[in-house]
C-alpha cells in the first residue's frame, strides 16, 4: 500500500513527528511504502473561498498544494499528523485540509484509508475528543476509511513522548496495516 504521511508541526523533531516515526517504522516493516510530506514547511496558502476551482479544478494559488494533491491522488492511505493547538489540529495541517477543496471530488472518490496521530501537552481526557471527532467527520465526508488513531495525550515534548504507551501504539498501528 502507498501511504502518505502529512506532517503538520512546525517542530521537525517534535512530539507528533516522533509518534509518526514509530508508525512509519511499523508500516515499512509490514511492507508498505511511505511518502512523508512536511506540510508545515511547504509553501502553502490558506483557501480564500473564491470558488474559482468549483471544487474540481485549478486553484488560484500557485504553491505546493499541487505536490500534496498529486501525492494523495496516487496513494492508498493518508495519515494526518498534528500537535494539538487549542483542542484542534494545527493551522498548518488545517490549511492542507481546506485546500482539499479544489480536488474534493477526486480525493473522496479514492476511498483512501486514513489514520490520525496527535500530540498534546495535557494528559487529561478532555484534550483529544474535539480533534478526534473532527477527524472522524472528515473521514465520513471524504469517504476515507478510518483505520486507527493514536491520540498522544501527555506528549508535550519528545522527552515526555518517548516514555508513553503512544509510541508502541503508533508502531503497532503501522505494523498491523493490511
Ligand atoms: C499554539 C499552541 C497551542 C497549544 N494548545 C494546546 C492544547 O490545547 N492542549 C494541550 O494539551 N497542549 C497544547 N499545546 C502544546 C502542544 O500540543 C504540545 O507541546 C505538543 O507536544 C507539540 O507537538 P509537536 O512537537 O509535534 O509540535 C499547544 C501548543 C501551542 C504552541
Amino acid at each position: 500500500m502507498k501511504i502518505t504521511v502529512l506532517q503538520g508541526s512546525p517542530h521537525k523533531k517534535g512530539s507528533s513527528n516522533l509518534l509518526a516515526e514509530q508508525f512509519i517504522k511499523g508500516a515499512e516493516e509490514a511492507g508498505h511504502s511511505v511518502t512523508i510530506l512536511d506540510t508545515a514547511h511547504m509553501n502553502m496558502h490558506p483557501c480564500i473561498g473564491c470558488d474559482r476551482c468549483g471544487m474540481n479544478g485549478e486553484c488560484v494559488h500557485k504553491d505546493d498544494n499541487n505536490i500534496i494533491r498529486d501525492t494523495l491522488l496516487n496513494s492508498d492511505m493518508v495519515v494526518f499528523v498534528t500537535p494539538i493547538y487549542y483542542f484542534g489540529m494545527s493551522a498548518q495541517l488545517k490549511t492542507v485540509v481546506d485546500r482539499f477543496y479544489s480536488y474534493t471530488t477526486r480525493l473522496s472518490g479514492k476511498h483512501l484509508k486514513a489514520a490520525l496521530i496527535t500530540a498534546a501537552w495535557d494528559a487529561n481526557e478532555d484534550v483529544m475528543p474535539y480533534t478526534a471527532e473532527h477527524y472522524k467527520k472528515l473521514c465520513r465526508y471524504m469517504n476515507f476509511e478510518d483505520v486507527g488513531t493514536v491520540l498522544g495525550a501527555g506528549c508535550g515534548t519528545p522527552a515526555m513522548t518517548k516514555d508513553t504507551v503512544h509510541m508502541q501504539k503508533a508502531y503497532e498501528l503501522g505494523k498491523k496495516l493490511i
